[in-house]
């Protein structure tokens, strides 16, 4: 069985910067698409990434988003020559809109994003594409993908979001080390440290993507949103804020999809074909 996307509609967005591939599972391919430049994000790419996302959360096709690189990059950070000196000596509010841009879709658009995003990490990763990366829902990454933080070798400080995303995901230790010393790491370790779920071998990256995908597109689309949302918002909360937060999320997947309170209820209390820990009971 091939894992290539199987079908590239016509009417999918994207444009020079951003590729679009839609298969019958319901993976929205989504890349990077500047292989030249290894997919350094230049405030074109922001715009079009933006405008990609937006589409497909409206677009009944797609159920499971996967955003991977075209080349041997996922995404070598920032682009230093567009984003940063060509805006040198612009004035100051052409400067915070294309800063603006960038943070609007790697942070807020993804962070509150209501379908399940999975970066598939198949090269470089730099800078300020740890934005991104830590924004998906889920990372896979493969084994020899090559992540740093390059910034303190050109004596700047990290830009962009990029330490607050790291002290999402990542040990203090691992995120002082990198941030301070600037040394590159593998899928390995970016594994090992929790900034991606798991790492695999290149050759298997895609078909582990796929399978991921398609038990996330298997469930029902209003829980899994519920409980994505209910996660990332509710451990900003007090407790009290967050009881009544996530009985509203619970309240609104029943309340959108029927099916969930019916099947899911039924499965567990009278056919017991579901039980948590066991998975399906063939019995
Ligand atoms: N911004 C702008 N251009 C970039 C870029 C970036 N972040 N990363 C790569 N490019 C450009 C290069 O300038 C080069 O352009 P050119 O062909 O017009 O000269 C092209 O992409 C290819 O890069 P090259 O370095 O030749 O590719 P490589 O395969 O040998 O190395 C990397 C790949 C990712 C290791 C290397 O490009 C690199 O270190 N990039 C910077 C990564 C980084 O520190 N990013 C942090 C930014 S926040």
């Amino acid at each position: 069985m091939s894992n290539e996307p199987t079908s590239t509609e016509k009417d999918l967005p994207g444009g020079d910067t951003v590729r679009v591939e839609c298969d019958d599972n319901g993976i929205g391919w989504v890349y990077f698409n500047r292989p030249d430049k290894r997919n350094a994000m230049n405030p074109a790419l922001n715009v079009e990434m933006y405008e990609v996302l937006d589409a497909l959360e409206g677009d009944d096709r797609v159920k499971v988003v996967v955003l991977t690189g075209a080349g041997s990059a996922w995404s070598a950070g920032m682009d230093l020559k567009e984003y940063f000196r060509e805006t040198d000596g612009k004035p100051r509010w052409v400067q915070n809109r294309v800063r603006r841009q960038g943070t609007d879709w790697q942070h807020h658009k993804l962070i509150n994003y209501p379908k399940p995003t999975i970066a598939m990490v198949n090269g470089w990763c730099f800078g300020g594409a740890f934005v991104p990366l830590v924004s998906c829902d889920l990372a896979i990454a493969a084994e020899d993908a090559k992540f740093g933080l390059s910034e303190v070798n050109w004596g700047v400080t990290p830009g962009n979001l990029v330490t607050r995303a790291l002290a999402e995901v990542i040990p203090t230790r691992d995120a002082m080390y990198h941030i301070m010393t600037g040394e590159p790491f593998d899928g390995r370790d970016a594994a090992r440290m929790r900034l991606v779920n798991e790492a695999v071998p290149a050759d298997e990256l895609r078909a582990r993507t796929i399978e991921l995908a398609n038990k996330l597109s298997s469930l029902s689309q209003w829980v899994v949103r519920g409980a994505k949302l209910g996660f990332r918002h509710s451990r900003l909360m007090s407790w009290e804020a967050a009881e009544d937060f996530l009985y509203a999320k619970h309240d609104q997947a029943i309340l959108y999809d029927e099916q969930a309170r019916t099947t899911g209820m039924q499965g567990f209390l009278d056919d017991k074909s579901y039980r948590p820990g066991l998975g399906i009971n063939s019995n």
